[in-house]
């Protein structure tokens, strides 16, 4: 697939990173096909994008009319069949587990065109495990998101053992087209590069509070003040779901060793089912 002929993109999973995929490819001027396995969570996703679009118009950042348009653009479904026979590209963002993804891509092989490029936005899990479920490994590469995709420049395009190098050429056309920046990770290795680094930075900071060296907010402040990330590491952690944290971690720990253990305190908000800001509570509270 060239990137010219780039017309339709299918986006899987219409969760925190589905719907904010499929928002940026319907900004780029894109027919989006979002999909997602019920009616109430496209409607979900549907409605985030409508939030945030409306939300970007507000502060001047694209006018009500280019919101309105690109929100025209994205179509939502629940067949997958509907969601990827016409789609040029799709993209997978389904959660973050090996089997779920793997059921998933023998569904969408069967309905998806022979040319169609697959691109999994998963977080950390091996790109070319994936791709060997698939029919097609040559036409298949990681596109990694960042949270919220609207707001983050960065892609991680990732290529797996088989990934032809058009695709990956293909996939950070896209890329530039959807307005952010690529950055080839030419190694297929557990979390990538951000993931890598973010990861165990998040989990290093519960560390610090289950050993009670600090309080949340007292290591929040040292992240934000004096590392310079944006966020403080508790506040990036219920940003991108306390659950996709532990479960980048997780793969890690059995791919990496045990440097990367999942730190007791995020598993409880995991088990207790506080995963950030999509329900009201992580670290912090969001009522
Ligand atoms: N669409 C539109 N508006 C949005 C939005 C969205 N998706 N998300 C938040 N906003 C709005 C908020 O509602 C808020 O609006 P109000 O001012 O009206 O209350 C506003 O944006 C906040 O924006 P600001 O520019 O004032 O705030 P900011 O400068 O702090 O920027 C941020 C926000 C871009 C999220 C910034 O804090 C940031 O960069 N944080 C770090 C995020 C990050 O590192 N993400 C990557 C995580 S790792 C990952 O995702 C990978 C993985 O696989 C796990």
């Amino acid at each position: 697939m060239d990137f010219e002929d780039i017309e339709t993109v299918a986006v899987l999973g219409a969760g925190n990173m589905g719907h904010g995929i499929a928002e940026v490819a319907a900004l780029a001027g894109y027919q989006v096909q979002m999909r997602d396995i019920k009616e109430e969570f496209v409607q979900d996703g549907y409605d985030n994008i409508e939030w945030s679009l409306n939300k970007l118009a507000e502060k001047d950042q694209l006018t009500q009319q280019e919101a309105d348009e690109a929100l025209g653009r994205v179509t939502a479904l629940v067949d997958v069949e509907d969601a990827v026979s016409d789609a040029d590209v799709v993209i997978e963002a389904v959660p973050e587990k090996m089997v779920i993804k793997k059921d998933v891509y023998t569904d969408v092989e069967k309905y998806a065109k022979d040319d169609a490029i697959f691109a999994t936005n998963t977080s950390s899990l091996s790109i070319t495990e994936l791709s060997e479920v698939t029919e097609r490994p040559e036409q298949f590469c990681g596109m990694h998101f960042f949270n919220p995709p609207v707001r983050m420049q960065l892609v991680e395009v990732i290529s797996g053992e088989y990934t032809a190098d058009e695709t990956l050429d293909t996939i950070e056309e896209l890329a530039e087209a959807f307005d952010k920046t690529p950055v080839r990770v030419r190694k297929d290795s557990p979390g990538f590069i951000v993931n890598r680094i973010l990861v165990p930075l998040m989990n290093e900071a519960c560390w610090l509070v289950h050993d009670d060296v600090a309080t949340i907010e007292e290591v929040d402040s040292t992240t934000k003040f004096d590392i310079g990330l944006p966020m403080g590491s508790f506040e990036l952690s219920d940003q991108v779901g306390n659950d996709v944290g532990l479960h980048v971690l997780e793969y890690m720990h059995e791919m990496l060793g045990d440097a990367y253990e999942p730190c007791p305190l995020l598993e409880r908000k995991v088990d207790s089912e506080e995963l950030g800001k999509k329900t009201g509570k992580g670290f912090y509270d969001y009522d």
